[in-house]
């Protein structure tokens, strides 16, 4: 009887031991894929409220680059898994601030330079390149007066030559 219940109990703990390997490799795989670049640390510096970012991502810009940013043919470009690469071309960095979407979004600097560092980590954390900085306040705020216009397809197509 003894002996039965020391059995059922080795038996009982193999089979909890092998439930667990799984568990464990998934964990480690887990922490694997959130652990984060460089690229994406740094930024994430200028990101002062993640849940501001998103209030002003849905009510300044989803309406035009949707709920993934993946665009839409009638003419807003993906941002999804490519925006940041522009942070990496001469002249990207600047662009991204100045498009008439961001330039003219009815938002405070500060406001703008934490949605548009979130846009970045959100949408396209994998091309964020190590040295970036985080867009501040002062830099957004420059940048913003001198908006783009009828003149940000050419001025983006010229930026976007540099990609192979
Ligand atoms: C009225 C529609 C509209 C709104 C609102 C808008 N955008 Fe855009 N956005 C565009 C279009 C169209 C482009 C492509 C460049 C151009 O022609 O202006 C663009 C380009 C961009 C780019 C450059 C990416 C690329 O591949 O060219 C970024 C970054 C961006 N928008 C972010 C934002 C953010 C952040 C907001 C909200 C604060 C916003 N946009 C609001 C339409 C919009």
């Amino acid at each position: 009887m003894l002996s039965n219940l020391r059995h059922l109990l080795g038996l009982l703990l193999m089979i909890g031991l092998v439930g667990l390997l799984p568990n464990i490799g998934a964990k480690a795989q887990m922490g694997k894929n959130i652990s984060k670049s460089e690229g994406v640390i740094n930024i994430s510096k200028g990101i002062k409220s993640v849940q501001q970012a998103r209030q002003d991502w849905t009510i300044q810009c989803q309406g035009c680059h949707g709920v993934k940013a993946k665009g839409f043919e009638s003419g807003t470009p993906r941002m999804n898994g490519q925006v940041s690469k522009f942070l990496g071309l001469e002249g990207g960095r600047a662009y991204l601030a100045q498009v008439p979407g961001v330039a003219n979004a009815p938002l405070s600097n500060a406001r703008l330079a934490n949605v548009m560092n979130w846009t970045l980590v959100e949408f396209d954390p994998k091309h964020i390149p190590a040295d970036s900085a985080p867009y501040t306040a002062e830099e957004i705020g420059l940048l913003r007066k001198t908006p783009l216009f009828l003149d940000s397809a050419d001025v983006r197509q010229n930026i976007l030559s540099q990609m192979e």
